[in-house]
């Protein structure tokens, strides 16, 4: 498949069978993620795979909608700023976040490429997923990202026209 065909292919999923992922397709979701870009090569992420129960009912409990604990797995991505790039040319930026957010964006075109569903979660309530996942100081919850075959399609995809986006050698 063409890359431009997987990115069209891969979309939020935001129904799941409870059918098991195989740990072999589990890890290559994973490398996925690991053979992402960071800044300075370092990596200031961590990605917590979630199968227990309970574990995924607390991790239910700290968002608003029921098709994240029909996923038979969760992946909580959290990012270590102080392990990060920070830019230090006048504005400090640090890079943790821009990092994670390429690595989960590849473990969504893996998951699709492996005919699995993802959703992007960002409207959790980050202090129950800290505790529910035990994070210690300095581990921040970005994401997270239920992992399964979809029960249902996801919704058709819109998107700006490119002319909207897009300028060409000057603002
Ligand atoms: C940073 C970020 C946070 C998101 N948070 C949520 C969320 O909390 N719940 C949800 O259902 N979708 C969430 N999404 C998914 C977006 O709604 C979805 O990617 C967007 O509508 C485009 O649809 P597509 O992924 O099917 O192409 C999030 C996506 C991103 C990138």
């Amino acid at each position: 498949m063409k890359f431009i065909e997987l990115a069209e292919q891969r979309c939020s999923i935001r129904g799941y069978k409870s059918a098991p992922v195989a740990d072999e397709l589990l890890n290559e979701i994973l490398q996925a993620g690991n053979l992402a870009p960071t800044a300075k090569n370092l990596q200031p992420f961590h990605f917590i795979v979630v199968r227990d129960g309970d574990k995924l009912d607390q991790l239910a409990t700290a968002y608003s909608r029921p098709f994240l604990r029909e996923a038979p797995l969760v992946i909580v991505i959290c990012t270590e700023s102080a392990k990060g790039w920070t830019r230090d040319q006048h504005d400090g930026k640090n890079y943790a976040e821009v990092d994670a957010a390429i690595a989960i964006d590849h473990m969504t075109l893996a998951a699709a490429d492996l005919g699995l569903g993802t959703c992007w979660i960002g409207a959790f309530d980050p202090i129950m997923v800290t505790a529910a996942m035990g994070l210690p100081d300095g581990i921040e919850p970005i994401a997270m990202l239920p992992v399964g075959y979809p029960s249902e399609p996801g919704r058709e995809k819109t998107r700006k026209p490119l002319v909207e986006l897009v300028r060409y050698d000057h603002w």
